[in-house]
């Protein structure tokens, strides 16, 4: 087969981290005889500085020819203390998601046997935990209109808004991921408050008789976090507006055992775009320390969403796993002293996906 793929580095630890990945993608390749052509693109901060525009149209014609696109992370600290920046570099982000309409954001919270220690919660409560969060990712108050700031500067708005259709597709790709899980649905709002939240409702009452063999549940958010820390294993897919599940899905990352654990999918009407949930963690940036791990499984999310290349996806999941068990890790996730470096680590994997 042959893939063609968009690299966006992006910002922070982005282009160290998507290195190792392309390590594990051309590994993968070679094994299993594939034949890969790949472009990088500015996205970003470095966008910015480079071209004024955070989501350049070089780069979101590059990600519309590609048949899907990684994504490493982006985010700087130069634009996060400076509120008044007119160009953020998350426009870019929040512009290649719009423009690809990418409406649902898969994000498949999975425990790792030998990081139950690392997680802040009690081993026999995360232990098995393997949930799915969908996350609407191109509606709410991150796109709603209008937003922004009163004449004399001391009153500000944000508009969150939901549609009939936006809802119904979500919601009910959440049931078709169900009907192939452990057959639940979480449905998380804050119907008791929002406007928006008693539209998903209704809508979701609705799709609900269409799926009788799957469970349906409706759950606050407020309650939704705190019984992601008290009972995990409870989950099977849960699906949430955008901002609820950009909240819930680092919270559930790091009852993993780490942030820099769990990859995403996006996913919706263009190419398709694979990314670690985590942000572009500026202070470790350029120093070889951040966990690859979580692109790395991107890559593997990649081989089996977008090219439906399975058992790829797989070689690259057993590496990481291999990796985990060899003690080949991070510093986030290594014991004290015993930590290897981002490249390092990459190598190692990329190494044991083709020798094996
Ligand atoms: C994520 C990130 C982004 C978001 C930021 C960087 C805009 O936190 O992908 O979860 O809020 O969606
Ligand atoms: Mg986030």
């Amino acid at each position: 087969m042959n893939l063609n793929i968009a690299v966006l580095p992006g910002d922070g630890i982005g282009p160290e981290i998507v290195d190792q990945a392309m390590k594990a993608v051309k590994a993968v390749c070679e094994k299993y005889g594939h034949e890969l052509t790949y472009k990088k693109g500015l996205v970003g901060a470095i966008a910015i500085d480079e071209t004024g525009d955070p989501y350049p149209e070089e780069t979101h014609a590059l990600c519309m020819q590609s048949d899907a696109v990684l994504f490493g992370a982006i985010g700087s600290p130069k634009y996060d203390n400076n509120p008044s920046a007119k160009v953020r570099p998350e426009q870019g982000l929040l512009g290649m998601r719009k423009k690809l309409g990418l409406y649902a954001n898969i994000r498949p919270v999975t425990t790792f046997p030998s990081l139950l220690h690392k997680s802040p919660l009690r081993a026999d409560l995360v232990e098995g935990a393997d949930f799915m969060c969908i996350r609407e990712l191109t509606g709410g108050m991150y796109f709603g209109r209008p937003q922004g700031r009163s004449e004399d500067g001391n009153t500000a708005y944000d508009t969150c808004i939901y549609t009939r259709e936006e809802v119904e597709r979500i919601v009910r790709l959440a049931y078709q991921y169900a009907e192939k899980r452990r057959k639940k649905v979480t449905i998380v709002d804050k119907a008791n408050v929002l406007a928006t939240s008693r539209l998903w409702r209704q809508v979701s009452q609705e799709i609900e008789k269409e799926y009788p063999e799957v469970e349906t549940e409706y759950m606050f958010v407020d309650n939704a976090a705190m019984r992601i820390i008290q009972w995990p294993k409870s989950f099977d897919v849960m699906v949430t507006e955008n901002m609820f599940g950009d909240i819930l899905t680092d919270e559930a990352s790091v009852i993993t055992g780490s942030l820099g654990m769990l990859p995403s999918a996006s996913i919706g009407i263009h190419t398709s775009v694979f990314e670690p949930i985590h942000g572009s963690y500026p202070q470790a940036a350029g120093k070889n320390i951040a966990n690859p791990l979580a692109t790395i499984l991107s890559a593997a999310l990649m081989f089996e969403y977008a090219f439906n290349l399975m058992e790829e996806g797989k070689a690259i999941r057993e590496a990481v796993t291999a990796s985990m068990d060899a003690n080949v890790v991070t510093e986030d996730i290594a014991e004290q002293g015993k930590a290897y470096s981002t490249s390092e680590v990459g190598d190692w994997i990329a190494t044991f996906i083709v020798s094996q």
